[in-house]
């Protein structure tokens, strides 16, 4: 069969939704500067699907240090790989400003969270070693596994029990080919918005031998004390081995970063083979990063509007009736019950009657029958937009109870 044939059969789980939902559904486009609220389709809409978090996309001084180091240097600079002619001062000044505020001896900086962690896990264990994981890992976690040729151990989500029986298996594995254990995890879990318990996890280091890797993409910015993420936030920051963030999210931007010790950092400058054999980061990024980090740093307003809008939105829900799962961290799941047909009719109803924009989540990523709409909230909303949504939802709780959303596939509207 000819490939080309066989792909237009094969569309994948998200792909069979393509040819109806494109352009709405998915792969919908945003217009307008990034706030609270943007436009969608020629409508201005309240937007709850930006990781956004610190409201730092849009911030003045961002747009004026991306703007002026973009006229200074331009997008190419520098050229090449940074091991062999794209290094500079400014990357140089930026890992060492990550490193102080992550409280790790190096960092090294990734052009993109994904493909480095992908990379960050190839390089660093081997065939003799064992990973040792939460079944609820991202994407770039569960890829980066595939490159593992070793041995891998998954545990049910936050099971420290399951994690024990893990880690005893492949304490014995490690025994006999000589390898070693490398626990991943994440510190705030993307679609439930739960904290991995990297408390928890440190504490088996008292009986096992191993170490952990931390995939904080939503953490970094929004947890603990300064913004140091879920392990300041645990109070673990010693014994989180290595920490990935990235700049996706809080940051507003695009790469991220692995902080640990100098040896580590230093093995993955040599050995990460997505950043080796990749262009370095452009300056105008390295020069935004270093105005973010400032206010992030410098601005603890930013993560108090944010909380304030966290807790108000997540408050109200709860006080509505509504099942927001277990959540730790700004990441707000509303889980209601019903088909992916209904879930499309509720999204379309909130974007064409309520001019809501919010994500939804459907079946494989959550059980058949479930529908989870996820709200981000961001340092730019106002207590405004979460009582308005708030009373949106609950009528459209209503509605799906009484219902109103059953419709057929067909009449699912994408206008
Ligand atoms: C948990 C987690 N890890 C890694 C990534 C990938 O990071 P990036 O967008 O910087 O490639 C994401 C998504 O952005 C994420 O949610």
């Amino acid at each position: 069969m000819d490939l080309f044939d066989k792909l237009l059969q094969k569309r994948g789980p998200l792909g069979q939704y393509a040819k109806d939902g494109h352009g709405y559904y998915f792969f919908p486009k945003l217009d307008g500067e990034i706030s609270n609220r943007m436009d969608f389709r020629g409508k201005n809409m309240l937007v709850w699907s930006l990781n956004n978090y610190l409201g730092l996309a849009n911030h003045p001084e961002v747009r004026k240090a991306d703007a002026e180091a973009a006229a200074q240097y331009g997008l190419g600079t520098p050229m090449g790989a940074r091991m062999m002619s794209g290094n500079s001062d400014f990357h140089e000044q930026l890992e060492k400003e990550l490193s102080d505020f992550e409280k790790k001896e190096d960092t090294i900086l990734l052009n993109f969270g994904y493909q480095g962690m992908v990379s960050a896990i190839d390089a660093l264990v081997d065939r003799h070693d064992a990973i040792v994981y939460d079944s609820e890992s991202h994407a770039c976690i569960l890829d980066g596994m595939r490159l593992h040729i070793g041995k891998r151990f998954v545990y049910p989500h936050n099971d420290m029990a399951q994690l024990e029986k893990q880690l005893e298996r492949a304490t014995k594995l490690v025994a006999e080919t000589g390898g070693s254990i490398l626990v991943i995890t994440e510190g705030v879990f993307g679609m439930s918005g739960r904290q991995g318990n990297l408390k928890g996890i440190v504490e088996l280091k008292k009986k096992f031998q191993f170490r952990l890797f931390v995939d904080d993409a939503h953490g970094f910015g929004t947890m603990g004390k300064t913004g140091a993420g879920t392990s300041e936030e645990q109070g673990v920051q010693d014994g989180v081995d290595i920490y990935f963030g990235t700049f996706a999210k809080s940051m507003a931007l695009i790469g991220g970063f692995i902080s640990s010790d100098k040896q580590v950092v230093e093995f993955l400058r040599y050995n990460s083979r997505s950043q080796i054999f990749a262009k370095a980061m452009p300056m105008p990024l390295v020069i935004g990063s270093l105005k973010r980090l400032e206010l992030l740093r410098t601005r603890p307003e930013l993560k108090n509007n944010l909380w304030e809008i966290v807790n108000a939105l997540q408050k109200g829900l709860k006080d509505g009736g509504f099942n927001i799962g277990t959540t730790q961290s700004p990441v707000t799941p509303v889980f209601l019950n019903g088909s992916p047909y209904e879930a499309a009719a509720i999204v379309h109803d909130l974007r064409a009657n309520y001019a809501i924009f919010c994500s939804m989540v459907i079946y494989p990523v959550v059980p058949k029958g479930v529908i989870m709409l996820r709200l981000i909230p961001t340092a730019v909303h106002t207590l405004e937009d979460v009582n308005y949504t708030i009373n949106a939802f609950s009528e459209v709780q209503s509605k799906l109870k009484e219902g109103k959303y059953n419709t057929e596939p067909a009449n699912i509207s994408t206008q």
